[in-house]
C-alpha cells in the first residue's frame, strides 16, 4: 500500500487548495474498514469543498471526495471481509475524515454498504451522493402520498448531477417531469432522460413571485434553493409535496406561509448525510433496482484522476452536466 497517491485539501493563510501528495498508511483516518479505492466521483459539495468556494470542510487536512467506491483489503469488523465490494459516501467522508479521493481509505463500518448485486463499482459512483440524494427525494416524496396521477413534477438544477438521475428515476417511473435549467443547449439532453418538458430559467419573472399563484406541480425536486424554490412553493397544487435537496443558487428562502396552510403544500427537507443503516442499504438496493436510472451511461463521463483539479470550475460555475466519475484506481 504505502506509499500511495491522494488529493489532499488544505488551508493556508485563509486560502484553500487542494494538491496531490504522497501518503501513507499511518495517515489514514481511524475506523473498521480500509479499502482500495476504485471510483470517486463529483458532486457539487466535492468543488465548493476542494477550492474552497464553499465553508464545506471541517478538518484540515482532508483528503477529499465524498464519495468511494473499492475493494476491501482489511476490516477489523465481521460485518466485511478483505475482498468484498463496498460503497462509502455521505457522513464525515472528504468533510472531516480523509475521503475518496485516494487511493486508499479507511472508514468506520458504519459508514460502508456492501455493494449490490446488479450494480458495478462504476455504476455506484455515477450514482454516488448524487443519485443516493435523488432516490432519497423519490423515496420521501412517495411516502408522502405523491404519485404519478396527482399531477406534473419540477425538477430544477437539471443538467447537474441530482437533477438528472431525479428525471430519469422520476420519468420511468410514470411521472410528468418538466425540467428546469438555465442552459438552453441541454433541452435534447434533457429530453433524452425523459423530461416532457424543458423550461429555461430565464422565462420565469422571479421579481414578482405572488404568495399563491397557479397550481402547477404536484412535486417537485429543488437543488437550487432561493428564488427559484419560492416560486415553485407559490405554484403547487392541493397537497404537493416539494423535496428540499440543494442550495446551487441560494441557501435563503424568502416565501410565505400561504402555500402550506392554503394548499396543504408540503417541504420535505432531503439530507443524504447522516441516514444509517438499514435504512442507507435499502435506498442503494432500490437504486440497483426499481430506482435504477435507465440512462447512468449517457449521463456519465469518467476522467482520470489526474484530471480531477481542472473539473471543479465547471461545478462551481453552474456548468456540471450529469455525474462525473472519477477513476482512482485508472481501472
Ligand atoms: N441534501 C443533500 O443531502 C444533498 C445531496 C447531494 C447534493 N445536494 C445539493 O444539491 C445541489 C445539486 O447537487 P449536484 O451535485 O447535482 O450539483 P451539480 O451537478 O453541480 O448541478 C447543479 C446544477 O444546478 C444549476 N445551477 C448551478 N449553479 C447555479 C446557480 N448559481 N444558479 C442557478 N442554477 C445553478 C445547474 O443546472 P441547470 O443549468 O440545468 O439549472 C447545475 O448544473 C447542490 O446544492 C448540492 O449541494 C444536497
Amino acid at each position: 500500500m504505502n506509499p500511495f497517491k491522494a488529493f489532499l485539501i488544505e488551508e493556508k493563510d485563509g486560502v484553500t487548495r487542494g494538491d496531490f501528495v504522497s501518503m501513507d498508511e499511518a495517515q489514514l483516518d481511524p475506523g473498521e474498514v480500509t479499502i482500495k479505492v476504485t471510483y470517486s466521483s463529483v458532486n457539487f459539495k466535492d468543488a465548493l469543498a476542494a477550492t474552497g468556494a464553499g465553508r464545506i470542510i471541517r478538518r484540515y487536512p482532508c483528503v477529499g471526495g465524498i464519495d468511494l467506491s473499492g475493494t476491501v483489503v482489511a476490516s477489523t469488523d465481521p460485518r466485511f471481509s478483505a475482498g468484498d465490494e463496498v460503497i462509502a459516501t455521505s457522513f464525515d467522508i472528504g468533510v472531516a475524515h480523509h475521503g475518496g479521493y485516494a487511493e486508499y481509505a479507511r472508514v468506520p463500518a458504519e459508514w460502508v454498504v456492501p455493494l449490490p448485486a446488479g450494480l458495478s463499482l462504476y455504476d455506484a459512483m455515477a450514482l454516488g451522493t448524487a443519485g443516493f440524494t435523488a432516490a432519497l427525494g423519490v423515496v420521501r416524496m412517495e411516502q408522502n402520498g405523491l404519485e404519478p396521477s396527482k399531477g406534473p413534477l419540477i425538477v430544477t438544477g437539471a443538467s447537474g448531477g441530482v437533477g438528472s438521475l431525479a428525471i430519469d428515476m422520476l420519468a420511468q417511473r410514470g411521472y410528468q417531469v418538466t425540467a428546469l435549467t438555465g442552459k438552453e443547449n441541454e433541452v435534447d439532453y434533457l429530453k433524452s432522460l425523459g423530461a416532457a418538458q424543458v423550461m429555461l430559467r430565464s422565462s420565469l419573472d422571479l421579481s414578482r413571485i405572488r404568495p399563491l399563484d397557479k397550481t402547477l406541480w404536484a412535486g417537485a425536486v429543488d437543488n437550487l434553493g432561493g428564488e427559484v424554490l419560492a416560486w415553485i412553493a407559490s405554484n403547487m397544487k392541493q397537497g404537493g409535496t416539494i423535496a428540499s435537496i440543494g442550495l446551487a443558487a441560494s441557501p435563503s428562502l424568502n416565501t410565505t406561509v400561504m402555500p402550506f396552510i392554503l394548499r396543504g403544500a408540503c417541504l420535505l427537507g432531503i439530507d443524504s448525510g447522516y441516514i444509517g443503516e438499514p435504512y442507507r442499504s435499502g435506498i442503494w438496493q432500490r437504486l440497483a433496482t426499481d430506482l435504477r436510472p435507465q440512462h447512468l451511461p449517457t449521463l456519465t463521463r469518467s476522467i482520470g484522476f489526474d484530471e480531477l483539479p481542472g473539473i471543479f470550475d465547471d461545478f462551481i460555475k453552474g456548468r456540471a452536466h450529469g455525474r462525473v466519475v472519477v477513476d482512482i484506481a485508472g481501472a
